[in-house]
């Protein structure tokens, strides 16, 4: 089975979001990734729930909402209200993640936990069956179009084997610097999803460049 592809919004022409939105429709992609940033956690202000509104009106694909928030809890329930199927939270931003995830589930939503790239996995060992996703960051989170992080290879096939062990059924998600040359040793890795910004909208031809990730990691 080929990886989950879901194309990052946050790359996307805004300008001509319907359009974009449609093209995801149309393509191979699995889901969608939609990047909600704060200007705390993470250096830099993207959108919130005015994308999630023509997102909801229009995509026909899971809406997988990545929170790069300082206290992520206060919005559960407006993102579950906003049509978000997965709502990931960050690690590093949840005091008491075993209340944020059973919160997000209470709210019909899967729960994802994402990891900054110098957050081991083994921190997950006691929440992992909790977890629908785990979403390993392989860029500091911010931006879109930055390089990939190499370690995050140990990190993915580490987390595979705690998986495992503890027989959950929780996906590995991979978010950053994500291109047509690294897609199939991530997936050899363990990877389940890849998350693709910059590669699929800033190629000429998105739609194929999403089969090409569709085909490279069957
Ligand atoms: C980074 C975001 C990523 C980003 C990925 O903070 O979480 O989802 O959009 O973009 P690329 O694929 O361009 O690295
Ligand atoms: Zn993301």
């Amino acid at each position: 089975m080929s990886a989950r592809i879901a194309p990052s919004i946050l790359s996307a022409d805004f300008g001509k979001l319907y359009e974009e939105i449609q093209m995801i429709n149309d393509s191979q992609a699995d889901w969608f990734h939609v990047d909600v940033m704060d200007g705390v956690f993470v250096p830099n202000i993207s959108f919130g729930f005015p994308v999630m509104k023509p997102l909801k009106a229009s995509a026909k694909k899971t809406l997988d909402v990545h929170l790069m928030i300082v206290d992520p809890d206060r919005y559960t329930a407006a993102f579950a209200e906003a049509g978000a199927h997965i709502l990931t939270v960050h690690y590093e931003a949840c005091t008491h993640l075993h209340r944020s995830l059973n919160n997000i589930k209470n709210h019909g939503m899967q729960a994802g936990v994402a990891l900054n790239p110098h957050t081991p996995v083994s921190l997950l060992k006691d929440i992992l069956p909790l977890c629908d996703l785990v979403c390993l960051m392989s860029v500091n989170p911010g931006f879109g179009g930055q390089s990939f992080i190499e370690n995050t290879y140990t990190k993915i096939r580490e987390l595979k084997s705690m998986i495992k062990e503890c027989g959950s059924n929780t996906l590995i998600e991979i978010d950053g610097g994500v291109t047509l040359a690294n897609a199939k040793a991530l997936t050899d890795a363990g990877a389940d999803v890849l998350v693709a910004g910059n590669t699929v909208f800033g190629s000429a031809n998105p739609i194929q460049t999403i089969a090409e990730l569709k085909s490279i990691t069957a």
